[in-house]
């Protein structure tokens, strides 16, 4: 497996532009496959997940046209409604297929999906939400069947806001005969974004972004044209960078508007958070750091997605840190790595804290998931000597160039297959 071989110490300067948005792309490509005519998606970043949803909807038929970062697809010659387990595997987001699937054929044979391993990551929700629309399951060996004559719109409740079951539910919702209500919706930008595209391709949508989001199914979707906005993740992990090593670094792309829990908590550490014009943000840190807790939540909380990040930032700040999980039940893998360079940690539950001020040391640690491993590079960026991270390829799911775009920025990181290196030793 590649590694990434980042040498600590370096102090990040100058300007860096953030891409189109993975968990956007993703369920855009998806929806694509409600209409015969076709959807042109721009500004897609080139990531591992991206390529990978492409090679699936590929499979089941559909044309996909790359043209520098812009995506042309055309579902009308889909056949298969089911892809192989071996692709859908690799991504949690191939559950996405499940409901334009059924809209527009009526039935779908999807492998239980994938993706990072933060936890069981059940289905259930999209289950029952489809369920109520009209939809039959059946469970193979690792598999599920999912028919429906004719989908029917429904009062769904969600026991817990799932952006990916909000997403499939819509997109059942917009060629189902009536109107579907979701309750206790997800309000990420993510789902609205997704709304965005299905109006513009004739949908009938209200209350996407709130609790509440209201279908009114239609007879047909048509072609449409739809520019991904800004990665928030990536986005907030280069705040994160610029905090933990950075001098001035300005952040272009970006959309302050999502950052919200991000900024209040960097702001509390002490880092200083100044959009200089719509879309471009400073991030300077302070000569000391506090320790700031955090409790990640669905948006408009802190988003779980950065808590990894925000957790390397912790072991540089003054005091203790207590970093609380709610979204997930196993995000905490990176610590190991963070614990191995030397931060001083302790876990219970789903809640760690962090006593900051140790100095980190460079060492050989592993990537075990896409926000992980984003830590472990910054905490890489600050550690005495180099560091080693193996499994990188977790990291290529969702960043696009981050080692060029460091390196832009004056870090030195660069890839290589994995051998013998001497590390600095922790005293
Ligand atoms: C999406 C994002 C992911 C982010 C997450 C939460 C994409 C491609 N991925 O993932 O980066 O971390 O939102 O912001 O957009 N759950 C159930 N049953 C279900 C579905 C979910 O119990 O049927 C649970 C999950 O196990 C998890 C929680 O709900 O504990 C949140 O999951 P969900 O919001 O569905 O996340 P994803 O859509 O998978």
């Amino acid at each position: 497996m590649e590694s990434l071989i980042v040498e600590g110490k370096r102090t990040l300067r100058g300007r860096v532009r953030i891409s189109g948005s993975k968990n956007i792309t993703l369920p855009l490509i998806a929806a694509s496959l409600l209409t015969d005519d076709p959807v042109v998606v721009e500004d897609v970043p080139c990531l591992l997940d991206v390529g990978i949803m492409k090679e699936i909807v590929s499979e089941i038929g559909m044309g996909v046209r790359c043209q520098k970062h812009s995506l042309y697809l055309d579902a009308s010659t889909v056949n298969r409604f089911s892809a192989s387990h071996s692709l859908i595997n690799q991504i949690r987001a191939s559950i996405l297929l499940l409901g334009p699937l059924l809209a527009r054929f009526g039935r779908a044979k999807i492998y239980l999906p994938g993706g990072c391993s933060i936890g069981s990551r059940p289905v259930d929700l999209h289950w029952k939400g489809l369920s109520a629309m009209g939809v039959t399951f059946s469970l193979g060996n690792g598999y599920m069947e999912a028919s429906s004559d004719r989908l029917r719109g429904n009062h769904i409740y969600l026991d817990f806001p799932s952006v990916g079951a909000t997403e499939n539910i819509m997109m059942a919702a917009t060629l189902a005969e009536g109107e579907t209500i979701i309750e206790n919706a997800a309000r990420e930008p993510e789902v609205v974004e997704l709304a965005g595209l299905l109006t513009a391709m004739g949908a009938i949508i209200s209350g996407a972004g709130t609790y509440t989001i209201s279908i009114k199914g239609v007879s047909s979707l048509k072609g449409a044209r739809y520019r991904v906005i800004p990665d928030r993740i990536e986005a907030g992990t280069f705040m994160i960078a610029a905090a933990i090593a950075g001098e001035g670094v300005i952040i272009e792309n970006v959309l302050m508007n999502h950052l919200k829990p991000l900024t209040a908590k960097l702001e509390e550490a002490g880092v200083k958070v100044v959009e200089s014009k719509p879309g471009t943000v400073t991030v300077t840190p302070p000569t000391s750091l506090n320790a700031v807790d955090i409790k990640t939540m669905p948006y408009p909380g802190f988003p779980t997605d950065l808590q990894p990040p925000f957790s390397s930032l912790m072991t540089q700040a003054r005091g203790v840190a207590t970093i609380s999980e709610t979204v997930f039940e196993n995000r905490f893998r990176h610590v190991e790595g963070l614990t191995r360079m030397g931060a001083d940690t302790w876990l219970n539950g789903q809640s760690l804290s962090i006593r900051g001020g140790k100095k980190l040391w460079g060492n050989r640690v592993q990537a075990t998931d896409l926000r992980g491993a984003a830590a472990l590079v910054l905490a890489a960026l600050v550690a005495e000597g180099k560091t080693e991270i193996q499994d990188i390829h977790h990291l290529e799911r969702g960043y696009e160039d981050l080692p060029l775009k460091l390196n832009n920025l004056g870090g030195e990181v660069s890839r290589k297959m994995p051998q013998q290196e001497h590390y600095a030793q922790i005293p």
